[in-house]
Order: structure tokens, then sequence, then C-alpha cells
């Protein structure tokens, strides 16, 4: 039995004194032991985030990791950073960074080894844009996704440390939510991929969120959809809306 998760990407949001105001107004009220809970804000407010969520069964995650370990890397955050800041959790490939700062999958792959080896667990998001969807490649970009950015990873880390979380393009902050046949029907290709890459048992224990408009009103159905174990939250996540998804 797969375990559910609720993420939430902050994006580019909340100062420090954001970030406490808020999760103090919702920490207590997401308590649940049967879903994994998992919060993303900014690098800047890592820190300060754990020390609010010490206690609670919320997880700590980030939004982005350079692949080496240290060095002269002028900007950037390397994977014993985020351990030293208690993050467990790091988002890979969203598709913000691959458009505007051009993460290809090879840059992903890098991201995903450094996460492994510093035991924080990849969230993996892999889509296609509205004329990707329309072009009929749709099928073939999922699957190139997938398999650069696993490159050389073995089994076991994909069945038990690595989510993946699918997000079409043109779902992302646009209100848009894929219909839930479109998202039930791609994350059962990702499952479909993975037991052909891999086993019929990574395939079935490997988690795969949907992300892309999620909200109060749809999250019940997607989270609930056979192949779908829950969601990478955007904009909803940043409002009190989020613990009445993780609730749902
Ligand atoms: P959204 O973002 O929920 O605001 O659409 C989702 C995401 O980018 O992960």
């Amino acid at each position: 039995m797969r375990k559910k998760m609720i993420a939430g990407n902050w994006k580019m949001n909340y100062t420090l004194s954001q970030t406490e105001e808020f999760l103090l107004e919702i920490k207590d009220r997401i308590s649940v032991d049967d879903v994994d809970v998992v919060i993303c804000p900014s690098f800047v407010s890592l820190y300060l985030a754990s020390n609010i969520l010490d206690g609670t069964n919320i997880h700590l995650g980030a939004q982005n990791v350079f692949y080496e370990e240290k060095g002269a890397y002028t900007g950037e955050v390397s994977a014993p950073m985020l351990v030293s800041a208690f993050v467990d959790y790091c988002i890979v490939g969203h598709s913000e960074r691959r458009t505007m700062f051009n993460e290809t999958n090879e840059v992903v792959n890098k991201k995903i080894k450094i996460l492994l080896e510093n035991t924080i667990k990849p969230i993996l998001c892999v889509g296609e844009s509205l004329e990707e969807r329309e072009s009929k490649k749709l099928f073939d970009i999922i699957s190139n996704q997938l398999n650069e950015s696993l490159k050389d990873i073995d089994e076991k880390n994909v069945a038990d440390n690595i989510i993946i979380a699918y997000e079409p393009i043109w779902a992302i902050g646009t209100g848009k939510t894929a219909t839930l046949e479109q998202a039930e029907e791609m994350c059962k290709f990702i499952r479909d991929q993975i037991e052909k890459k891999y086993s019929k048992k990574v395939a079935q224990s490997v988690r795969i969120l949907y992300g892309g408009s999620v909200n109060t009103k749809n999250a019940s159905e997607i989270i609930n959809s056979d192949n779908i174990d829950g969601a990478l939250v955007g904009g909803a996540s940043l409002k009190n809306d989020f613990v009445s998804i993780v609730n749902c």
C-alpha cells in the first residue's frame, strides 16, 4: 500500500516573517499520520521552517539543489547544506526550472544522484507543454524525461526514495486542471514505464503525484484515483486551503 503524499511548493513566495506567520497558523491543524506532508519553502526560509516544524510530522522540502558537493559555484546551494537545514525532500526538474533556468534531463539526473547520496528524497517533476500534448508526441516526451532523468538510478532508490510528480505545464498556475482521466492516464503510463525499466514490484512501490492547479475542490477526486498517490500543490499551498487539501 503506497502512502499518500501532499507536497506544497511555495515557489518564490514568503519572506521569513511571512513563513513564520503562516506555518504557526497551519502546523497544528495538520496532524495526519497516514499521509506524508511536505512543505517546500525558499532556501532562505528552510532553517526557520525546520525549527517551527520540529516535533510535528510535517516534512521539509527544498525546491532545488546544485549537483556538486561544494566549491566555487556562486549562488548555488548543495545537498549537504540542505541536510544541515533538516531537509528530507527536494523538488527537481520543475517545469519552471526547465524552461526559465535551462534545466535539462541530464542536469536533473545529476541532481537526483547527489540528493540520493545525501539521503534526501527527490521529487522528480515531468510534464508536457500544451503544444507537446497536441503534437501527439506526449508519451514519447514523458518517457524520455523519465529515462534520461533516472539514468543509472538503481531500482531500490526508485522504489523507496524517489517520488515522481506528473505536472502538465499547461495546468500549472493557470487554474486549468487536467481532467481526472488525463491525470490518471498519464500517471498510469508513468507507472507502466517504471515497470518496463525496472519491475512490477518497483512500479507498485513508486509514488506518483499529480500537480497543476490542485485546489480544495478537485483535490479529493485526484488524490483518490488508482494511480495517483497524492499532489504537488503550488498556489493553494500558500493558503489555508493547504490544510483542507491534506485533510481530504
Ligand atoms: P499550481 O502549481 O498548483 O499553482 O498550479 C503547481 C506546481 O507548480 O507544482
